[in-house]
């Protein structure tokens, strides 16, 4: 009760994300743990928005004075562009929104933290070194989110999607940001992968995208931006492990490097990411 009234007095500023799905989210617990660490107090919360109705429920939520930012996810990273008053580069070269920031009390930024997270994700991890090559699966939104920040780390990047031309087309899009190649099934058991991704949504409907068993190996990293909530493995990082893989990781700190990145464009401070993981973590347990 005391929360709820806290939350409804009138100075107090606030976030929310804005998706469909959105009730799975653990960005609320997240920026909970955020506004402790940096002393800062702001309220985070999530809004179910119909799949027609985004810029109207962005509309109403942004003419409040006191909510400030906002989170995008799955359907509208991309369609949320066209509300926009200015991108960050980034967000212009990932052509996908996943962070809002209220400029001048009316202006729309924004912003595309999805790639820096999975990279700091990959550092933190030791999972991403030099002369790499890095298989990702998919070529959704979620891919494209990534790529950019991948492909700048001297690595060659294989993007494999059960739909060829969807790969095609991405890996033409970054083309000229470095080495970048589309592969089919048949190709893709020529290389030796030292880092695989799974940016497929396939784990939210409990299966796995078909990947040749000889591809994966005890020194292979695995790496799924999806996780599931308990802390089990995915069903991809099962299959990996079933295929031999030992490096296993979930996108876990993925969302929350994204978060804390949203949170320095908010802010201007940085929260503990190894600690927040951390309480997380505890939390499931
Ligand atoms: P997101 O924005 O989360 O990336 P999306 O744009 O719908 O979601 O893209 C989902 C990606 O996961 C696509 O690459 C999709 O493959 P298709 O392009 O062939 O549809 C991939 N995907 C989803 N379910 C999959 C499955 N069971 N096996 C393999 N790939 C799957």
């Amino acid at each position: 009760m005391e929360n709820i009234l806290e939350m409804i007095s009138s100075n107090n500023i606030f976030f929310s994300l804005f998706g469909n799905p959105v009730s799975h989210s653990l960005s609320p617990i997240i920026h909970k743990i955020f506004s402790k660490q940096i002393n800062i107090k702001y309220f985070y919360n999530t809004t179910l928005t119909p799949k027609n109705d985004l810029k109207e429920f962005l509309n109403k939520f942004f003419k409040k004075k006191y909510n400030l930012g906002a989170n995008v996810t799955t359907p509208f990273k991309k369609e949320v562009i066209k509300y926009t008053n200015f991108l960050t580069k980034r967000a212009k070269i990932s052509q996908s929104v996943n962070t809002l920031k209220k400029v001048k009390k009316k202006f729309l930024l924004g912003d595309n933290t999805d790639g820096i997270g999975i990279l700091d994700d990959l550092i933190r991890l030791k999972f991403l070194k030099k002369n790499n090559n890095i298989l990702i699966i998919g070529s959704g939104g979620a891919a494209y989110g990534i790529v950019p920040n991948l492909i700048s780390k001297n690595n060659k990047l294989y993007i494999y999607n059960r739909t060829f031309y969807k790969s095609k087309i991405l890996s033409e899009k970054f083309s000229n940001f470095g080495n970048i190649f589309c592969v089919n099934k048949n190709e893709i058991i020529k290389y030796n992968f030292n880092l695989i991704i799974n940016a497929t949504s396939s784990g939210i409907f409990n299966k796995v995208p078909d990947i040749p068993k000889c591809i994966i190996s005890k020194n292979v990293r695995c790496y799924d931006l999806y996780f599931k909530k308990n802390g089990e493995h995915t069903p991809f990082l099962k299959l990996c492990k079933k295929y031999g893989a030992f490096y296993l990781k979930d996108g876990i700190g993925m969302l929350v490097s994204q978060a804390a990145h949203s949170c320095f464009l908010w802010h201007k401070k940085f929260p503990d990411v190894e600690k927040t993981i951390k309480k997380l973590k505890n939390k499931k347990n």
